[in-house]
């Protein structure tokens, strides 16, 4: 069986992270998608909020497992048993901390691979900050950037 970890922030998980997690079960039998802890942001859900956001959007898919995770991505890998990381790629301003992510990786285990999907272009321009600051200033209107639920969360986080 192809297993691949999706790692991420998603804070709050997007209409693009959903695009990636369904362009890779093309390629992959079974996906992590695996929050983890970025130490330099500060995040408006807690894991155990976005783990449900994520589980309400695939919890009955049989191919995706939701895993929340605070070691490195390495460590979670070999826990996983899984040799595979995925990426998505919106712009070239993606590529260079990309680079560094996968080379950091794959020097703390050498058969660590990632592999880059790229975003549709008409989420190309989406970034969760970016959506957490329409959220707090339009309060509402989100529905062509995340998922109904998610929509429902920022709102009521923001209300
Ligand atoms: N659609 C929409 N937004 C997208 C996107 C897509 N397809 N792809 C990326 N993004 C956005 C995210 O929304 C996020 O936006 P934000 O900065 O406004 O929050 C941004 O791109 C990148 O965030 P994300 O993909 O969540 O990665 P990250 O840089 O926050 O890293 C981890 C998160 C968990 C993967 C990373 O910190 C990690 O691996 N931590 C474990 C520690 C470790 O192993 N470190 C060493 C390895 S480098």
């Amino acid at each position: 069986m192809k297993k691949a970890i999706y790692p991420g922030s998603f804070d709050p998980f997007t209409l693009g992270h959903k695009d990636i997690v369904e362009r890779a079960l093309k390629v992959f039998d079974h996906l992590y998608i695996a929050i983890g802890a970025n130490r330099s942001k500060k995040p408006l859900f807690s894991t155990e909020e976005r783990k449900s956001q994520i589980l309400e959007i695939f919890g009955k898919n049989d191919h995706v497992s939701v895993v929340v995770f605070d070691t490195l991505l390495a460590d979670l890998a070999l826990k996983l048993g899984t040799k595979v990381i995925i990426r998505g790629l919106r712009a070239v301003s993606d590529f260079d901390i990309e680079f560094q992510m996968a080379l950091a990786n794959r020097k703390l285990d050498p058969e660590l691979e990632s592999i880059f999907f790229m975003t549709s272009i008409e989420y190309s321009f989406l970034s969760s900050s970016l959506i957490k600051e329409i959220a707090s200033m339009k309060g509402g209107g989100l529905s062509g950037f995340v998922p109904q639920n998610v929509e429902r969360d920022l709102l009521s986080k923001f209300q």
